[in-house]
């Protein structure tokens, strides 16, 4: 049996992996077959037991890692994310996609989705799962670090779901995108403006981010703006800042 334990302290592994057999863990015991279900890590439980809302498909065999369950991003969120991006004759780059929470929905709504992820086994894990959703056609999986590849790449929208940093981001009153994320922010912005990837960006951000310090990011003639993300029970879990980078023309004509 594979078991995934690597969000465990070292020290905690052994007992973690062991007492998938006792009757602690019962829930991730497929009752029917006996079988274990994924995920195999008992502090995964608590994702596991939200999997719907992470992915409404997920009994049609969607399959996450552990970090996947950590990161994706809820469907009803990466819905309105999809609806933010939708570009039906054009195209998307889900610049790290993950296990594809976010990728799925950009597909639905876009030609063509670009989904770059870093880690080869989760690309393996997103191809899987866009062919569970049925729109693999429509999406281009790039194994490799989206800053590296950004330049050959063309887009309407490039979306952004970058790492967090764990969850220390809770801790604090104010999250700052520049101090806190490595790369920060706005090395993305740049690269976005620097080889026209794009002329709109949408960047998934932790619900405390400092909106003051991300609006600074926009130059001169572009254009912030954010959404309050709210979780199934309706408390705020994120924040989605969209920045145009285009010209804003104002009624009159003017810039
Ligand atoms: C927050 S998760 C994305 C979750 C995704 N939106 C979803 O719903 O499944 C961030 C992902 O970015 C990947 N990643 C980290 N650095 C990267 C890079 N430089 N280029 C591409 N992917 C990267 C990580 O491996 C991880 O899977």
């Amino acid at each position: 049996m594979d078991v995934h334990v690597g969000c465990e302290p070292r020290s905690r592994r052994k007992r973690a992996a062991h007492s998938l057999a006792s009757e602690e863990t019962p829930r991730l015991i497929d009752e029917a077959t006996g079988a274990v279900r994924p995920p195999f890590a008992p502090c995964l439980a608590a994702y596991y037991a939200r999997r719907f809302e992470l992915f409404s498909r997920y009994d049609a065999g969607v399959r996450v890692d552990a970090t996947g369950w950590f990161s994706v991003t809820p469907e009803q969120i990466a819905i309105a994310h999809a609806a933010t991006c939708a570009a039906p004759a054009g195209v998307a780059i889900d610049a790290f996609a993950g296990v594809g929470g976010n990728t799925v929905h950009l597909a639905e709504r876009c030609a063509h989705v670009i989904a770059v992820e870093i880690d080869a086994g989760r690309a393996e894990l997103l191809a899987h799962n866009l062919r569970v959703y049925g729109i693999s056609r429509r999406v281009d999986v790039l194994v490799g670090s989206f800053y590296e590849l950004a330049r050959g790449l063309r887009a309407d929208t490039l979306f952004l779901s970058p790492p967090w940093g764990g969850p220390g981001y809770r801790r604090d009153r104010a999250f700052d995108v520049e101090a806190q994320m490595s790369p920060p922010l706005s090395a993305a912005l740049e690269l976005a403006r620097t080889h026209r990837i794009a002329r709109r960006c949408v960047a998934f951000l932790p619900r405390n981010s400092d909106r003051k310090r991300i609006a600074s990011l926009a130059r001169a003639g572009e254009s912030c703006s954010f959404r309050a993300e709210v979780d199934a029970r309706g408390r705020p879990c994120a924040l989605t800042a969209v920045f145009d980078f285009e010209m804003v023309v104002g009624q009159d004509g003017t810039r």
